[in-house]
C-alpha cells in the first residue's frame, strides 16, 4: 500500500522540475490489459516462450509465425485504452516520455515527445534492405498460427516488424534522443519497468549519477529500485494521476 505520504514526499520532489522525463516498460500498460513480457504467453502461444519470438534468429527459421505472432500482438494493442497512468503523464505538460513499449498507447493518449528504444508494433519494414513498407496490413482478429509477411516492393525482401529484437541495435536517432534526456531532465520517473533489459536499462543510471530527483512507480521492486529516492509500491494507473496531477 502506498500511504498518502509517499506520494507527498515525491510530489515534492518534483515540485521544482521543469522538465521530467518519463521511462516506461512493459508494466506501465498491465493496466491497459496488455501483458507484460513475462505474462505475454496466452492463447496460440500459451507454451511459447515470448523471448522465442524476439530474435533474427527466429525470424530467419520461421517468420510466417512470428509474423502472426506480432500481428496478433499490435491487434491487441489496437483493441487497448491508454490507462489513467498514460492519460497522467500526456496531460502533465513538463513530461516527455522514453519508453520500451512497442503499443503506442503514449501517444494515444496525448503525449507527444515518445522516444521508442524498441520501435513499434504498428511500423514495418523490409527485412533485407530495411525500407519502410507503408502500405496497410490487416491485422488478424483471432490468434492465427501463420501468416506470410508481404514482399518489399524495393528488394522483394520479407517485410518484418519495425521492432527491436534480441541482439539487435537500438535505432540510433532514439538512443542519442533518451541520453540527451537524461543528461538534461530536472527529474525522473521509472514507471513498470524490470530493469533487466540493456542497453535500455542503463539509461537511469545516466540520470542518477547527476544526482536528480528518480520516483519508481512499480508494484514490486525492481533491479531499478536502489537508483530511486522514493519508490512508490503501486500500479501506474492507481499512482500516477496522484503523482503528475
Ligand atoms: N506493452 C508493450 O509494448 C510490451 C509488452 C510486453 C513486452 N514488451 C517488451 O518487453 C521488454 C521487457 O522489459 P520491460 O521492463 O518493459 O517489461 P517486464 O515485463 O520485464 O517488466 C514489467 C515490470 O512492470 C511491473 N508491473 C507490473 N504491473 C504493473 C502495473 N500495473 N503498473 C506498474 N508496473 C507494473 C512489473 O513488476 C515489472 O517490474 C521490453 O523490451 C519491451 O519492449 C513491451
Ligand atoms: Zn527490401
Amino acid at each position: 500500500m502506498t500511504t498518502p505520504s509517499t506520494i507527498d514526499t515525491a510530489r515534492a520532489l518534483l515540485a521544482d522540475a521543469s522538465h521530467i522525463e518519463v521511462f516506461t516498460g512493459a508494466g506501465m500498460s498491465a493496466d491497459s490489459g496488455i501483458a507484460t513480457y513475462r505474462d505475454a504467453q496466452t492463447g496460440l502461444w500459451e507454451n511459447v516462450d515470448p523471448q522465442d519470438m524476439a530474435s533474427i534468429d527466429a525470424w530467419h527459421d520461421d517468420p510466417d509465425t512470428m509474423f502472426a505472432w506480432y500481428l496478433w500482438r499490435a491487434h491487441l494493442a489496437r483493441q487497448a485504452e491508454p490507462n489513467a497512468g498514460h492519460v497522467a503523464i500526456a496531460r502533465c505538460p513538463k513530461t516527455t516520455v522514453t519508453t520500451q513499449n512497442i503499443d503506442n498507447l503514449h501517444e494515444r493518449a496525448g503525449s507527444k515527445e515518445v522516444v521508442h528504444l524498441h520501435g513499434s508494433l504498428f511500423e514495418f519494414r523490409c527485412s533485407l534492405c530495411d525500407e519502410a513498407f507503408g502500405e496497410p496490413i490487416a491485422l488478424p482478429t483471432a490468434p492465427v498460427e501463420a501468416i506470410t509477411p508481404p514482399s518489399c516492393p524495393v528488394c522483394g525482401g520479407p517485410v518484418r516488424p519495425g521492432v527491436v529484437w534480441f541482439g539487435e541495435a537500438l535505432p540510433q536517432d532514439e538512443w542519442n534522443e533518451a541520453e540527451r534526456r537524461m543528461s538534461t531532465a530536472d527529474a525522473l520517473v521509472i514507471v513498470g519497468t524490470s530493469g533487466v533489459v540493456y542497453p535500455a536499462a542503463g539509461l537511469p543510471l545516466m540520470a542518477h549519477a547527476r544526482e536528480i530527483p528518480i520516483i519508481e512507480v512499480t508494484p514490486m521492486r525492481t533491479e531499478l529500485s536502489h537508483l530511486a529516492d522514493v519508490v512508490i509500491e503501486d500500479t501506474a494507473a492507481n499512482a500516477l494521476p496522484s503523482l503528475l496531477g
